[in-house]
């Protein structure tokens, strides 16, 4: 897929066929993220695979969205690898699990496989399910897999603001 096609034909998937998704296509996109710039390229993430039933099956619909898609990745950081600006104070270990969910996104969507970034979960309860350590903070989970044949895109994918709402030339 070219790059313009790949930006252009994203949208979130929230409906997987239970087609299992390849071990080298998962590879391919966890190699991906590791591509991924990090502020002062600490690379603190700490990604897990959830792709097994009984794994899988820890994720409660109360408290986190995952679709029931076939992996779903838990994209966490290392408290002592986030980077906190001393101009802004702003916490750049978030903006790293951002770009690096970015990448894994749109690498999954050229592979031909969906993904949705999902920030509705409980990251204590994740936590306490996958028994994750606490020096880690979870910013994202994506669940990623092959579309359902009646998959589409949701009511807001083509609302976009024009670029001359959002954009200024100085
Ligand atoms: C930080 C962030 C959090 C999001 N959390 C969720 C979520 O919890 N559940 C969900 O269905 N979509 C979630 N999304 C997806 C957005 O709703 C979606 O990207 C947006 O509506 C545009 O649609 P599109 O991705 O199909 O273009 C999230 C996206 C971002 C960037």
């Amino acid at each position: 897929m070219e790059f313009d096609d790949v930006i252009n034909s994203r949208y979130s998937v929230r409906k997987y066929s239970d087609k299992p998704v390849e071990e080298w296509k998962l590879l391919k996109i966890l190699e991906a993220g590791k591509l991924a710039p990090t502020a002062k390229n600490l690379q603190g993430q700490h990604i897990y695979v959830v792709q097994t039933p009984e794994e899988r099956a820890k994720f409660q619909d109360e408290w986190s969205m995952t679709f029931k898609a076939p992996v779903v990745l838990i994209i966490s950081m290392k408290k002592d690898l986030e980077w906190i600006s001393h101009f802004s104070g702003l916490n750049r270990g978030e903006t790293d699990a951002a770009i690096i969910t970015d990448e894994m996104m749109l690498q999954a969507h050229a592979l031909g496989l969906g993904t949705c970034w999902v920030g509705w979960f409980d990251p204590i309860k994740v936590k306490e399910a996958f028994g994750l350590p606490d020096d880690e903070t979870i910013y994202n989970l994506l669940p990623i897999g092959y579309p359902a044949d009646d998959a589409h895109p949701g009511p807001n994918h083509p609302l976009r603001k024009p670029l001359t709402e959002t954009v200024t030339y100085l």
